[in-house]
């Protein structure tokens, strides 16, 4: 095998192969246990093995596995849509499916830019990315995000989009959220009023930027963004594959500040992290240019074998009824205030830089020098080396660059975060020697 993400000579120093799982934890086929804290790159939300859900796909076998959306529709698909779109902001009315979250943004990239070309506005055509941003790794996914270390090599394979600063407070030379926020927005308006003729959309991560270090936006930014999309007519395109379904202690990380996307991705926790679905929301607005008669060429020509798969529907029906019957948004939102008061413990550590936190979704960025934020020199690898050690401990997670990603599953008790963090601390205590 070729491991995703995964220089193979390191992994072959760290061979990992996973056996089974039961609730927050993993076993190794030597027996070992792991405490799952990046919810198998963030995905899982009740832990794994969850009866409802395992019973959910079970029964839905006795069925049908799998039968194609192109031109047919199928039950479970058609119940999760009336769901998602319940629960889903107010602008957004239909659901495209696809299977994970890289072809839910080229979903969102070509409907976006379908829109224009049947409205007959042929020369909006371009989009807006942020630095930083990340939105998977297919190459229209690329063109959106940012990250240099992942994006350098292909430039020349994507297309082109403009970037604006993503405002991040501890990185700004100000340290200040605020002035990154306004210089941020105020970019944002420049660009605009000088291209937003040829600008089809803005692609943003919801509230947090994963990938790229788990980066808050400061508060207002999203809404900011927002009135900037509609004051100019550019599409808003919020990509809540990492921050959806309870994941920052609301149902969508939107809900925070009260947006309005015009198009929404969603993937990893649809199905509580068991199954490739993905889907793209959109407005009736967006959905009306495509509707026509056939010889008008307004057809929406994409798809893909397994979209709409019946038995990752049925997980995900499942998934979202265990969210009503366990609270869990209000019970994550809870969760999350309790890690916040153990995370001060791992702050006060002398290479602990910043913890930046929303919900449960949480980064811990390593830095050589605290006072000066001096970073570790690349090649030390300081939040690799600190992960395997938390794995030698019994903790999964992985690092970014030197920010050391905890997400564990919302179900996780709080004495399963407590083992955690205590794993991670005292990781992180061992580079301080
Ligand atoms: N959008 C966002 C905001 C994401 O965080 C992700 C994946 C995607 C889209 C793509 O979804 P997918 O195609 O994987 O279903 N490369 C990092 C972790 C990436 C995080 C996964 N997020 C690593 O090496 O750990």
């Amino acid at each position: 095998m070729w491991l995703p993400f995964t220089q193979m000579k390191d992994y072959e120093e760290n061979p990992l192969i996973i056996a089974s799982g039961e609730g927050v934890r993993v076993k190794d086929i030597h027996g070992k246990e792991y405490l799952d804290a990046y919810s198998s790159l963030w995905l899982n939300v009740h832990g794994h093995r969850k009866e409802e859900i395992n019973e959910a796909i079970k029964n839905q076998l006795d069925s049908i596995a799998h039968s194609t959306l192109l031109g047919a529709m199928n039950i479970p698909s058609i119940k999760l849509a009336a769901r998602l779109i319940e629960i889903a902001p107010e602008s957004l009315s239909r659901v495209f499916y696809s299977d994970s979250g890289a072809t839910s943004v080229e979903i969102a990239i070509k409907m976006a830019y379908q829109y224009w070309q049947n409205e007959g506005n042929k020369k909006k055509t371009k989009f807006v990315a942020l630095s930083n941003g990340y939105h998977g790794d297919t190459v229209g996914a690329m063109s959106v995000g940012a990250i240099d270390l992942y994006h350098r090599m292909y430039s020349k394979l994507m297309f082109a989009s403009y970037t604006i600063p993503f405002p991040s407070a501890y990185h700004h030379p100000s340290g200040n959220g605020d002035i990154a926020k306004e210089e941020s927005l105020q970019a944002v308006r420049e660009l605009f009023e000088e291209n937003s003729d040829e600008i089809a959309g803005v692609f943003v991560e919801s509230m947090v930027q994963g990938a790229g270090g788990m980066n808050l936006m400061p508060p207002g930014y999203l809404k900011g963004l927002e009135k900037l999309c509609r004051e100019f007519d550019v599409f808003l395109i919020v990509d809540e594959v990492a921050t959806g379904f309870g994941r920052t202690g609301k149902m969508f990380a939107v809900e925070h500040e009260n947006v309005q996307p015009d198009i929404m991705t969603i993937a990893k926790g649809i199905t509580g992290g068991y199954l490739p679905i993905a889907a793209t929301l959109t407005s009736e607005r967006i959905y009306n240019a495509f509707y026509a008669d056939y010889s008008e060429m307004k057809t929406f020509f994409h798809g893909h074998s397994y979209t709409g798969n019946q038995l990752g529907c049925a997980a995900a029906l499942a998934n979202l009824d265990i969210f009503e019957r366990e609270n869990l948004v209000d019970e994550a939102a809870k969760k999350s205030s309790y890690v916040s008061e153990k995370l001060e413990q791992i702050a006060a550590l002398p290479h602990v830089g910043d913890i930046r936190k929303l919900g449960l979704i949480c980064g811990i960025e390593l830095v050589e020098e605290k006072a000066t934020k001096k970073a570790f020199p690349a090649e030390k690898r300081a939040a690799y080396h600190a992960t395997i050690r938390m794995r030698e401990n019994g903790l999964l997670t992985r690092p970014l660059g030197d920010v050391i990603v905890f997400m564990p599953p919302l179900a996780a008790s709080y004495s399963e975060l407590d083992e955690m963090l205590s794993i991670i601390k005292d990781a992180i205590e061992e580079i301080s020697i």
